[in-house]
């Protein structure tokens, strides 16, 4: 049987996202940067903020050397602004304890201030080729239903997660699988009716073959 990761690489290739502005570079500052800016904001919402920001600070180094209050302008809109001032800082840390230059290391990268273990492992996979799997809600989606993992909360996370490191154990090209996820999750195992019959993982699908699409991911306790 082809491996998980392999039929979402392939997906990818054919069906997933290609032209976002930060595929095709693997640039960490600007692979960081998209990162951040798309935690909690969607994708079409984040293209012109990421752009004009880019344009305006177009290394780590101009940014960490703007005063954040010189910063928070090309952030307005976004929300969530303790994600400016945590990215403001990690700007002058990366510049004056790494040289400007991003640490390669996801472990490394997860020290870093608004860096958590996705966003360190999805940036460490698209610029430095690392076996790094990402876990954010559209990979939760795509897994609880695919196996069927039921609950919610911290057990379930550990579950998701073990589940992730397993699927990228001996392959390659994690970025690429990472990305592919995340389109599959946002374009077809969609919150409300996800598309199964244009999906590559349909076959081998729990909540296809017992039709659970509705009730997966499982819903928070009341
Ligand atoms: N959300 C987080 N990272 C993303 C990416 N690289 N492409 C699309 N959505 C994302
Ligand atoms: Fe999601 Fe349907 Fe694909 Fe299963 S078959 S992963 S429910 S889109």
């Amino acid at each position: 049987m082809t491996s998980f990761v392999k039929r979402i690489q392939a997906w990818q290739q054919q069906s997933g996202r290609h032209h976002l502005p930060w595929q095709g570079t693997t640039d960490p500052y600007k692979v960081w940067l998209s990162e951040i800016m798309l935690q909690q904001t969607q994708v079409s919402t984040v293209i012109d903020y990421y752009l004009r920001f880019l344009k305006k600070f177009p290394s780590v180094t101009a940014l960490a050397n703007t005063p954040v209050e010189e910063v928070m302008p090309y952030w307005a809109g976004l929300g969530y602004y303790a994600r400016a001032r945590n990215l403001h800082k990690c700007a002058q840390i990366v510049a004056t304890q790494y040289k400007g230059l991003f640490p390669s290391q996801a472990s490394e990268l997860q020290k870093l201030p608004g860096i958590g273990e996705s966003t360190a492992n999805s940036i460490a996979a698209f610029c430095f080729h690392a076996t790094t799997p990402i876990m954010d809600g559209n990979v939760k989606r795509v897994f609880t239903r695919f196996y069927g993992i039921e609950g919610y909360g911290a057990k379930t996370d550990k579950q998701l997660w073990e589940q992730a490191y397993k699927n990228v154990m001996g392959e390659q090209q994690i970025g690429q699988y990472n990305q592919g996820l995340m389109d599959l999750g946002s374009m077809v195992c969609t919150r409300s009716k996800p598309k199964c019959q244009e999906c590559p993982l349909r076959p081998d699908c729990y909540a296809f073959k017992y039709s659970k699409q509705a009730v997966l991911p499982s819903k928070k306790p009341k």
